[in-house]
């Protein structure tokens, strides 16, 4: 059942969520609220659960156990494209282009798969969507180039441009800032701050501990699965678990 946006309703309720790959439980009871508009750090050592999670929302992965429910629709049971056409986008932690095609063509894509190419839209009203989106994200000199071409913060732009394409409500990105120098983390928060500022809801997964800090009123920690701390980001990385559970990688 969709209904309407209210102030109290969040935009994501993940109730109760467990997810096990055989015998290993991956994701344990986790439960949290994420309010339209928040800017949301999720954190946890490598392994913690952090990309399952993003899996479990977006469908790619089936959950054993509990909820994910959307603008007040329980989508627990779509597949990954109704989800995405419901308004929740995600960039791969490993970005993943068609190299054969430009920066625009992958755009295109997302744009066409995101709409499920309505013919009433013409090929320049589409190019103009992509080349706003590229110019807001930097990279409209490099539209006709072709993505095997990208240096890896140009790929990084990319792969958020794509999910942006898709034209979220609420966008993931999982660790779009790794590997880069710290100019080039500045500039991927840019990014993700002005794409906040335009109504998407933000959950960033991300190591670079200064840039969640900057970047998100709320953070979570996943340890072995479990949710060990939420709340503030200052908070969160007092925490005496969150300090242990970094400690220990
Ligand atoms: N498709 C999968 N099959 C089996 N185990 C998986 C799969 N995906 C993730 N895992 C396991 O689940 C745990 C959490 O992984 P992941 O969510 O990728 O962690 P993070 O993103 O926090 O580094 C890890 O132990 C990982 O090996
Ligand atoms: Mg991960």
């Amino acid at each position: 059942m969709m209904s309407s946006d209210g102030p109290e309703l969040p935009l994501l309720r993940i109730g109760a969520l467990t997810k096990r790959f055989g015998g290993f439980t991956a994701l344990d009871n986790v439960s949290v609220d994420i309010r339209a508009g928040e800017r949301f750090g999720l954190i946890g050592p490598n392994g913690s659960g952090k990309t399952t999670l993003i899996n479990c929302i977006s469908g790619a992965f089936r959950t054993e156990a509990g909820t994910v429910v959307f603008r007040g629709e329980d989508i627990t049971r779509l597949p990954p494209y109704v989800r995405t056409r419901r308004g929740i986008a995600r960039s791969f932690q490993i970005p993943r282009p068609f190299k054969s095609m430009t920066v625009a063509e992958n755009l295109m894509v997302a744009l066409d798969f995101a709409a499920a190419a309505d013919d009433s839209v013409s090929a320049a009203q589409r190019r103009d969507s992509v080349m706003s989106i590229l110019t807001q994200m930097g990279l409209a000199s490099k539209a006709d180039v072709s993505a095997a071409r990208l240096s890896q913060v140009e790929l990084r732009k990319m792969e958020l441009a794509r999910a942006v394409a898709a034209r979220p409500k609420l966008l993931i990105s999982d660790e779009a800032m790794a590997g880069l120098s710290s100019s080039e983390v500045d500039e991927v928060l840019d990014l993700l701050m002005s794409l906040a500022g335009q109504d998407i809801t933000i959950i960033m997964i991300e190591h670079i501990m200064q840039a969640v800090m900057r970047f998100s009123e709320r953070v979570m920690c996943l340890d072995a699965g479990r949710i060990i701390a939420i709340g503030a980001p200052a908070e969160v990385m007092a925490n005496q678990r969150v300090q242990e559970a970094y400690l220990g990688t």
